[in-house]
């Protein structure tokens, strides 16, 4: 081999590799693809954790940094079950369970009680160990047999490290801001770790050690699809102002409805909190007839919508950032879109009422106007999000069409649907005033003031005194459309 020579000296074997590192040893198809399934098992079961914690965790950031991280690994998911396909026939056994102490590991996170237990055993230990079982298999294939799972591989990886050093950031971050909360941290660390050599590491590659006893995993999983949020978000039952109407008062002027706006965006954490419910709910067959489960393609581009809509938030939020607005002083973000929808309707009729106000928004009161008022404000990142949010929209509706309206015969039979299930969400706007959860406050003024503030304007009377709420109003475009 050492006298071989390419031509011209020009690089051997498409630079894939050396003639050395491709005429080494390397693992064969089956063993490939039972790792390949091993890695598959995890991401699927950390998909699922992510899911089941983005509307009760109430931490914003939390929230988000889940959001996205459940978006990147069903795409993981997705690369690792076309390969798995590419190397075998159906049936394929990708939900089969490869090892019992494996399961036991992430039912013991899921199970865990608060959100730095959880972010520990996520982390600190499971997806550590998946990047080191990859790391190991990237070594132990042959770069040249294998090079198709080594390139997917490739791509997941450096996502993965990234996402372990968020969870690494975020629980020194908690464990700062509560230091003495978790005394016995390092024990369940280790205890996770214990489940793991129990299985004999990820892809059981190593002698598997004894079982350590369950703490967690024994007792029942109870999801809670109840939005929660933190401290910045003080009266999520306010429904106090009503963003739409004042965006579509010609009366109003484009520089001012920016900021109707950016509340608009960052009140959309309200969609992956109901999205979380309806992916978990499916996937765990839980809370829908048999026979409801969905092929994968399913849960891909609804997890990708997901995070859109989480994206879509932090907008709005760094729309206020770069203002210089306060917005937790000010702004009441509310829950009151996600609770309803999570607490009485079925994961399907939830998905109904997102595909029935996203198909609304095509329209040209829709997200065209949205651009096109930031477009007009003079505030070129109003404009630059707008035009993103709306190219989002169009996606979304796709995939409405894919995964919703194709189930029924016809488009006016899917929004019809839409748009009965969302009658039946009952907004109890009176009743919370009456329990006190809520004086729905008109907040508008004392955001507008401040942007006056910050402007260097005099505020006009006529903005300082819009106050509509949606007493009487559902929060779409419905009303609107219809009065022209
Ligand atoms: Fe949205
Ligand atoms: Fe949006
Ligand atoms: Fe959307």
């Amino acid at each position: 081999m050492d006298k071989y020579r390419s031509l011209h000296g020009l690089p051997e074997l498409a630079g894939v590799t050396t003639f050395a590192g491709a005429a080494g040893s390397g693992i064969g198809v089956q063993e490939c693809v039972d790792r390949l399934k091993c890695f598959h098992y995890v991401l699927q079961r950390t998909w699922q954790v992510l899911l089941t914690r983005i509307a009760c965790e109430p931490i914003y950031e939390l929230k988000m940094g889940y959001s996205y991280h459940a978006h990147l690994i069903a795409e993981h998911i997705t690369l690792l079950r076309d390969r798995v396909a590419e190397l075998r026939h159906p049936p394929l056994r990708l939900n089969r369970v490869p090892d019992q102490n494996l399961q036991v590991l992430f039912d013991e996170i899921r199970n865990a009680p608060d959100c730095v237990m959880l972010m520990e055993g996520l982390y600190r230990v499971a997806l550590p160990a998946l990047s080191e079982s990859i790391k190991e298999y990237t070594e132990e294939t042959n770069p040249l047999t294998d090079a198709p799972s080594l390139r997917l591989l490739r791509i997941i990886l450096p996502e993965l490290e990234d996402m372990i050093a968020w969870g690494e950031a975020s629980c020194k971050a908690l464990e700062e801001a509560a230091p003495d909360q978790h005394e016995d941290l390092l024990e369940w660390r280790s205890e996770l770790k214990g489940w793991l050599a129990a299985a004999g590491g990820v892809a059981a590659t190593c002698d598997p050690a004894a079982a350590p006893n369950p703490r967690y995993s024994s007792q029942e999983f109870v999801y809670d699809s109840t939005p929660k949020r933190d401290e910045r978000f003080p009266d999520p039952y306010n429904m106090g102002v009503h963003a739409e109407e004042f965006l579509h008062d010609p009366s109003f002027e484009s520089r001012d409805k920016v900021f109707m706006m950016f509340f608009k965006r960052l009140r959309e954490i309200d969609v992956p909190e109901m999205m979380a419910s309806i992916l978990y709910e499916t996937v765990t067959g839980k809370g829908e007839a048999e026979g409801s489960k969905r092929p994968w393609g399913f849960y891909r581009d609804m997890t990708r919508q997901l995070w859109d809509e989480a994206r879509h938030a932090m907008m709005g939020e760094v729309g206020f950032v770069r203002s210089g607005i306060n917005w937790p002083s000010t702004v009441r973000v509310n829950y009151t879109w996600s609770k309803g929808l999570n607490q009485q309707l079925t994961p399907r009729e939830r998905h109904a009422v997102l595909w029935f106000i996203e198909q609304g928004l095509m329209s040209k009161k829709g997200k065209r106007f949205e651009w096109e008022l930031g477009t007009d404000s003079g505030d070129s990142f109003s404009e630059l999000i707008q035009d993103f949010d709306w190219a989002d929209e169009v996606l979304h509706a796709r995939i409405g069409r894919e995964w919703y309206v194709k189930d029924f015969e016809t488009t006016e039979a899917a929004a019809e649907y839409g748009n009965a299930c969302w009658d039946k969400v009952v907004s109890e706007w009176e009743q919370w005033k009456e329990e006190g959860l809520t004086e729905h406050h008109n907040w508008w003024p004392d955001l507008y003031r401040e942007v006056c503030r910050n402007r260097g304007d005099e505020p006009d009377p006529r903005v300082v005194a819009y106050d509509r709420s949606y007493a009487e109003t559902r929060a779409d475009l419905q009303k609107i459309d219809s009065g022209g």
